[in-house]
């Protein structure tokens, strides 16, 4: 993710991207539920707490009770529960077995009924089943690791039953094209900004949360997908789009020295935030 990537590259064989991927976030998952920023302690200890992802975009859920949702690349599971906790009957699937121990975990613990599956999101449909979900939702760090927008686009719906609902929230590619935080505090384009054939890889010693781990698995394979390109995805999987707004802010702090914290939590760039679209929300209906 951009903001603490060095942006050192090196090459690898394309077809080792997805063991690549799921060693890094094996790795990351049990620093991650240890993080203040993570907050996993306060789902068990307060009922109604719901994780700062979900918080932001409430107005734009609406009312989710009774829904069938599936949470794709949940990680450890704290958007999945949140979201149970609006009354929604939540699955969540990802492909990194340590972030499925922590998240089942975590909805022991929260008193959540969620189901958690191991798999990678292409193969969602053969494991899920198609047209079961009311809902499906991801977001915040998670379609950059998937080398092809149109097939993950297939995937969502097929998931979802006539009249479902694809909820988005993610990193903007914009941002996500940016270099680590400069010396001379610029914003500057480094990274693809359209999906391209080959990923960019990226060997970081670090994570978006303070943690005194030290890494080892610390080489990735990613992805940008352009928001034309995320949007005619959808569209052309067959899917209407009802909503697209572009955020000026981050849930994490993605270019660090350079944001500021908002007192909804979330990070802005400190100067001249105007120039930069941060994040966006994206709804489709089935
Ligand atoms: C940054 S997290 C996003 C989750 C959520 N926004 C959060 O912060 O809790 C990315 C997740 O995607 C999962 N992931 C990455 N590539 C995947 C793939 N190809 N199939 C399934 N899960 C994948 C990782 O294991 C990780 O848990």
């Amino acid at each position: 993710m951009t903001g603490y990537r060095p942006g050192v590259c090196h090459s690898v064989r394309v077809g080792d991207w997805a063991e690549l991927n799921r060693r890094n976030w094996d790795e990351r998952a049990g620093p991650h539920a240890a993080s203040v920023e993570y907050a996993v302690e306060r789902y068990a200890t307060e009922p109604e707490f719901i994780s700062d992802v979900v918080r932001f975009d409430l107005p734009r859920l609406g009312d989710i009770r009774g829904l069938r949702g599936v949470h794709l690349q949940c990680h450890i599971g704290t958007d999945t529960v949140s979201l149970s906790r609006l009354g929604a009957r939540m699955t969540g699937l990802d492909f990194s077995t340590t972030a499925l121990e922590q998240a089942r975990a975590l909805a022991q613990r929260a008193g959540a009924d969620v189901e958690f599956v191991h798999a990678e999101v292409y193969d969602a449909v053969d494991l899920l089943g198609a047209g079961r979900f009311d809902l499906v939702f991801t977001g915040i760090g998670a379609l950059g690791w998937l080398p092809d927008i149109r097939r993950w686009a297939r995937v969502v719906a097929d998931l979802l039953a006539p009249d479902g609902r694809l909820f988005i929230r993610e990193g903007h590619p914009v941002l996500w094209a940016l270099d680590s935080p400069r010396p001379d505090g610029l914003l500057a384009l480094e990274y693809p900004y359209f999906e391209s054939a080959e990923p960019t890889i990226f060997d970081e010693p670090g994570t978006y949360v303070e943690t005194t781990h030290e890494f080892t698995q610390t080489v990735t394979a990613e992805w940008n997908h352009g928001l034309g390109e995320i949007v005619t995805a959808v569209l052309d999987a067959g899917l209407r789009l009802t909503m697209l707004v572009e955020h000026d802010s981050v849930p994490w702090e993605a270019l660090p020295t350079q944001m500021d914290r908002l007192p909804s939590g979330e990070y802005r760039v400190r100067d001249r935030p105007e120039r930069l679209p941060h994040s966006y929300t994206l709804q489709a209906v089935k």
